[in-house]
């Protein structure tokens, strides 16, 4: 059995990997192009300025001599109004229950998340009490699917790799938790989740057995 379960949380726990969609779009748009909801997946679980430097190569413009510092922030402020809309109610179908079954039977739980505005989603979803270990994109260097955040999770819960359940809706993460040695559930659509151990389409649609 697993001792330690760790969470991805944009995409998992809440919906807004729809809202970094949205402002990743936005500036796009802004700066004169668009990509697709297909090209959106390979953002996913992917750090802030990783996914500027995807977008730009997108739209042909790595070239033109940008201010990728102010771009990013741009970005970050428009998904930052659509995260202050944010309450209890947003927290993903079956989340809350799966949180406290994995409690009730002595699983420990992390975030393993490469967002930096992870605990304000925490804090605005009441979600902060739920885990015994917070690794954010504040505490990593290297973004998914490099195994680092989620090594530092299962150090913090003191669980070893194989003792951890990685929960996932990207490939980044999915590649993540294999690289760091552990099973992976992926959330979502099995086509976008190559090599997970198991795929469901939320939370809701599993049992802690
Ligand atoms: C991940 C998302 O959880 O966090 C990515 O899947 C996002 O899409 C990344 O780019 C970084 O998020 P933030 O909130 O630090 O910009
Ligand atoms: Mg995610």
């Amino acid at each position: 059995g697993k001792e330690a379960f760790i969470f991805d949380l944009d995409g998992v726990l809440v919906d807004t990997a729809t809202f970094h969609y949205r402002a990743w779009r936005r500036l796009a748009n802004e700066l004169g192009f668009d990509f697709s909801m297909q090209q959106n997946e390979l953002l996913k679980g992917v750090s802030r300025m990783q996914s500027l430097e995807q977008v730009l190569t997108w739209g042909r413009m790595q070239q033109a001599g940008l201010d990728k510092e102010h771009l990013a922030e741009k970005k970050n402020a428009w998904y930052l109004e659509l995260v202050e809309r944010m309450g209890p109610d947003d927290v993903l179908p079956g989340v809350l229950a799966f949180l406290r079954a994995a409690k009730a039977t002595g699983i420990r739980t992390a975030l393993g998340s490469a967002s930096k505005n992870a605990r304000l989603i925490l804090d605005r979803t009441g979600l902060q009490g739920y885990f015994d270990a917070v690794i954010d994109g504040n505490a990593v260097v290297l973004s998914k699917p490099h195994p680092e955040v989620f090594l530092r999770a299962a150090e913090a819960l003191g669980a070893a790799p194989d003792a951890c359940l990685v929960f996932e809706d990207a490939q980044a993460g999915i590649d993540a938790a294999k690289a760091a040695g552990m099973s992976a559930v992926g959330i979502g659509s099995g086509t976008a989740l190559q090599r997970a151990d198991l795929v469901v389409a939320g939370l809701a649609d599993l049992k802690i057995d």
